[in-house]
């Protein structure tokens, strides 16, 4: 299961190029994700040690806008980063390795100087992680400009239909982060190799292939911004913590077993099993952080009033809200949609409380990215 053959990612090298436009500009949007399964470790090049699930969300979204202008290669990458208008030189070491590792796959890369223009629906101090979302749209841009050069008209170039499109997306998104593959397609995508998940790989999201009962459709999850602001632990930093922690080989498992769980949850509907899922899953990332050396304590007190809160509402009214966590002390409640006015009103009176400046998203189930007309 571990081994990814030369062959498999061969399959993602590009036939040759016919065509080299001199400039011009593409828009993609990808929305951000939330693991309900959740992937903590990796190994090799971005591969995950366990498989993961998450919904795609659809409020939280990057727009990035990739304007390509024909070069002289020298075989060094040229670009630049705009973040709502502004140079973001911060941003660019992690673009560069991002095209360092997928050169191989879109030798394009050196042929052009690229001006990377690119802005978030959500604050960029909120705290939500915008690697997926502007790693997904980065790569879909770069998916259609590939598509350019092999023949196709830049302005239809990207087809969200088109199987080998979206697993090209997914398979250079996951190499810029990880999590970013499970942002190209919706409503819940799968990534990483599972021995029940037909289709499923290692190397990218694929979208769960099941049944989904009608309970879990257009479910909702409202962000709690409990801290905002930089991450406390990267996830550079706490995936490489996994490789020296004893619980390691037992969480991954475990990961495994509650994506099989999950598989029957799904197709029955049943929302109290899913929440026992869900709430362990987040509960067992964070649990990892705390037994990692050194270890970390990622949630603050208000995430656990917030917790707190949810189990007290769910055991007196009998509602079916729960929360999970990534890695960090946002809380995302996630709630079917036959509850939304009753869970929001709930937010609005008794947690909204417990976020800075008492600020919080509404966002539910999405379809994942697309590019932008303008
Ligand atoms: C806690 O995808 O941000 O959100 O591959 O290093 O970029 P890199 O990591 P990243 O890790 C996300 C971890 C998580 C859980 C999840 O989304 O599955």
């Amino acid at each position: 299961m571990r081994e990814i053959t030369v062959a498999m990612t061969d399959t993602f090298i590009s036939k040759p190029y016919t065509n080299f436009p001199e400039n011009g500009s593409i828009s993609a949007q990808a929305p951000s994700n939330i693991a309900l399964v959740k992937y903590w470790g990796k190994y090799g090049e971005q591969l995950p040690q366990n498989a993961s699930v998450s919904f795609t969300l659809s409020q939280c979204r990057t727009e990035t806008t990739l304007h390509f202008e024909k070069s002289t290669p020298n075989g060094n990458f040229n670009f630049e980063v705009f973040l709502d208008g502004q140079r973001e030189k911060s941003f660019e070491p992690k673009i560069a390795q991002f095209f360092e590792r997928i050169r191989r796959y879109v030798p394009f890369l050196t042929e052009y100087n690229f001006k990377i223009e690119t802005k978030n629906t959500f604050p960029h101090s909120s705290g939500i992680a915008s690697s997926a979302s502007g790693m997904a749209a980065l790569a879909v841009c770069l998916v259609s400009l590939e598509n350019a050069l092999l023949g196709g008209d830049l302005s239809t170039a990207y087809k969200e239909t088109q199987e080998n499109q979206l697993r090209k997306a997914s398979f250079l998104a996951r190499l810029g982060s990880g999590s970013a593959s499970r942002s190209i397609e919706g409503p819940l995508v799968v990534w990483g190799q599972h021995p029940e998940i037909e289709g499923s790989s290692n190397l990218l999201g694929v979208k769960y292939p099941f049944k989904v009962h009608e309970n879990f459709s257009n479910y909702q999850d409202t962000i709690l911004l409990v801290d905002k602001g930089e991450k406390q632990v990267s996830s550079t930093v706490g995936h490489n913590l996994m490789h020296n922690n004893p619980y390691a080989e037992a969480r991954f498992k475990e990961a495994n077993t509650n994506l099989t769980k999950l598989k029957t949850i799904f197709e029955d509907g049943n929302i109290s099993a899913f929440i026992e899922i869900v709430e362990s899953e987040a509960l067992q990332l964070h649990a990892m952080m705390m037994a990692s050396k050194p270890y970390f304590i990622l949630m603050k007190p208000n995430t656990l009033e917030i917790i707190n809160r949810i189990w007290k509402f769910r055991k007196e009214t009998g509602s079916q809200v729960c929360f999970t966590l990534d890695a960090g002390a946002n809380v995302h409640v996630l709630y079917p949609f036959s509850e939304k006015d009753r869970t929001q009103n709930f937010i609005t009176k008794e947690l909204a409380a417990f976020c800075k400046n008492g600020a919080y998203i509404h966002d539910a189930c999405g379809l994942g990215a697309s590019i932008v007309n303008s």
